[in-house]
Order: structure tokens, then C-alpha cells, then sequence
């Protein structure tokens, strides 16, 4: 059965995960979706069983945005299908563990151009047909990472203060235009994230409680619904938030290494 909706939803980081979740939401409403990340098998795979489950139109499209011009290819490759995107959702990220001197370079530019620049450039390029419509929601994954400095995963950090800053600032450019843009901040989610920033032996993340990326997902897709601009699903994380407004940053910065470091070091410290 073809799709009864017009609207069309563009989720990146779409093959697992947070923006898995999100965009089975779209799914769930009757809304058509285009589907973007690296894996390609597993993007066709969805777009079989959710088009015949939920009957929409659901496109995969194969990327590495992390590539230069991805986002000018993605738009043109949209435009050509003939879509029209509604809904932006720009979630896909990843992060890196270890402290700043010992990382990755390459990684952390591939880092900035995914969590920075392409969300940057698809936010700008998908805009003018949503302001031409009066009509349009963007949601931007930042993180609680994106209140404080980040030892230990330091331009992950500053991708999501980033993240956070760029989309508080526009969705106040573009009020009353018809377009919404919402921050969504989860804390830490169960997903491919912790395997992938090679964070599993950080002592925050043994020490702490870990979301659904369903629930997380369900969270920040009701929030771009109501046009909310920062949502940060969960009471602890909503007050790890609003902590950095009262406390000193230096001593803000250190209480996050605290968190942060390898669990082994963390004992070592403490005996
Ligand atoms: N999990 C957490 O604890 C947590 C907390 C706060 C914020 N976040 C944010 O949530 C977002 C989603 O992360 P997640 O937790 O769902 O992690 P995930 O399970 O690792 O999913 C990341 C998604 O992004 C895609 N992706 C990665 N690199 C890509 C590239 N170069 N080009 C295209 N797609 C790419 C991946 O697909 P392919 O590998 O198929 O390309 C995957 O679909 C990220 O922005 C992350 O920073 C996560």
C-alpha cells in the first residue's frame, strides 16, 4: 500500500541506535523517511520491513558523512528523489575516549566534520524549503556533555557545547518563521556509542545508569513535536545540567576527570 503522508523526515545515524529510534517514531506516525549512515545493507534492510510494516516510502541513502561535500551530496541526492524534507534530524556522532595529548587527530577531525560541520551545512541547506513552507522541526543530538568541559573526551565535549550553542541560537533566529529547533541532551545510552569512543573502561561509565536509546528517542521526538528547545530526558541528567550555572568551572572541570577517568586510576587515587 503507498503512503497516504506527504511528509518526509530525514534522520542521519539512522542504522542503529538513538537515530534508529527516532526514526522508527517517524514510522510509527505514517511519516516517510529517508535513511542515511554508512551501512547500507542494514538501511535496506529497515526500509523493507518498516515500508511494508508502517506503509510509507522509506529511502536509504548510503553515506560516510564524514567525507568532504557530504552534505552538499546528500541535499542534491534528496532534491533529485524529489523530496522534501519536513523533519531534519541530525543525530548522527561519535566521541573519543583518552586525555587530549595521547588521541587520535585524524579521528578528532572526522569527529568535528560529522558532529560540527555536517549538521552545520544540512541545517542551512534543508532551511530554505522549510522556510518557504512556514513549516519545519530540526532536532540536533548534543549530549549533558554539552554543559561543561569534558576531560578526558575534550573535542567530544566541545562537539556537543557546539551542538547545544548553534541550535539555542537559531531556534531564537528563526522564531515565529514556522520552523522549531530542538536540542535533544540524553546522558549516557545504551548503543554502538561506548564501544565506538572506546569508553568502556571510563570510570563514568561503569559507575553509571544507562538509558534506553527507545526511550531517549521516544523523549526527544515528543519535544521536537512541541517545538521545546533544549529537552534532556531524565531527572539526574536535567540536574547535572543546571549544576554548572552554580558550581565554579575549574572546579567543574576537574569533578568531570574525576568522572571521567579509567576506573583502575580512580582507585589508585582514592587508596
Ligand atoms: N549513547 C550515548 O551515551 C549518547 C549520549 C549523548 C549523546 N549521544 C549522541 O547520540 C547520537 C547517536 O549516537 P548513538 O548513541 O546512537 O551511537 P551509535 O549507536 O554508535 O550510532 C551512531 C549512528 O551514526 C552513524 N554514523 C557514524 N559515523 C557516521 C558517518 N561517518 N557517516 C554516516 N553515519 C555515521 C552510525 O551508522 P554507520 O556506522 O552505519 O555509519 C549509527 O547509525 C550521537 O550524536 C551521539 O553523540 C549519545
Amino acid at each position: 500500500m503507498a503512503s497516504h503522508s506527504k511528509e518526509w523526515a530525514l534522520v542521519t545515524g539512522a542504522s542503529q541506535g538513538i537515530g534508529l529510534e527516532l526514526a522508527r517514531c517517524f514510522a510509527e506516525q505514517g511519516i516517510n523517511l529517508v535513511l542515511v549512515a554508512r551501512s547500507g545493507d542494514r538501511l535496506q534492510q529497515l526500509a523493507a520491513e518498516w515500508s511494508g510494516r508502517y506503509h510509507i516510502q522509506v529511502e536509504p541513502m548510503a553515506m560516510d558523512l564524514s567525507q568532504d561535500n557530504a552534505a552538499d551530496e546528500l541535499y542534491a541526492r534528496v532534491t533529485q528523489a524529489g523530496i522534501r524534507v519536513t523533519y531534519l534530524v541530525n543525530n548522527a556522532g561519535f566521541g573519543l575516549f583518552g586525555p587530549y595529548q595521547d588521541t587520535d587527530m585524524a579521528r578528532e577531525h572526522e569527529m568535528i566534520q560529522l558532529n560540527c560541520l555536517v549538521l552545520t551545512r544540512l541545517t542551512k541547506l534543508f532551511l530554505g524549503e522549510m522556510l518557504a513552507q512556514k513549516q519545519g522541526r530540526i532536532l540536533n543530538v548534543a549530549s549533558t556533555a554539552s554543559f561543561q568541559p569534558g576531560p578526558y573526551q575534550a573535542v567530544y565535549f566541545a562537539t556537543k557545547a557546539y551542538v547545544l550553542s548553534f541550535s539555542e541560537a537559531i531556534a531564537e533566529d528563526l522564531a515565529n518563521t514556522g520552523v522549531t529547533v530542538t536540542a535533544l541532551c540524553p546522558g549516557l545510552t545504551a548503543s554502538g556509542f561506548i564501544d565506538r569512543a572506546e569508553m568502556g573502561h571510563s570510570g563514568f561509565v561503569k559507575r553509571s545508569g544507562i538509558a534506553t536509546a527507545e526511550s531517549v528517542a521516544r523523549f526527544g521526538y515528543r519535544a521536537m513535536q512541541r517545538g521545546k528547545r533544549v529537552a534532556i530526558p531524565g531527572l539526574l541528567n536535567r540536574l547535572s545540567a543546571l549544576a554548572p550555572r552554580w558550581i565554579p568551572r575549574r572546579w567543574v572541570t576537574w569533578m568531570v576527570a574525576m568522572m571521567m577517568r579509567p576506573a583502575a586510576n580512580l582507585r589508585k587515587s582514592i587508596v
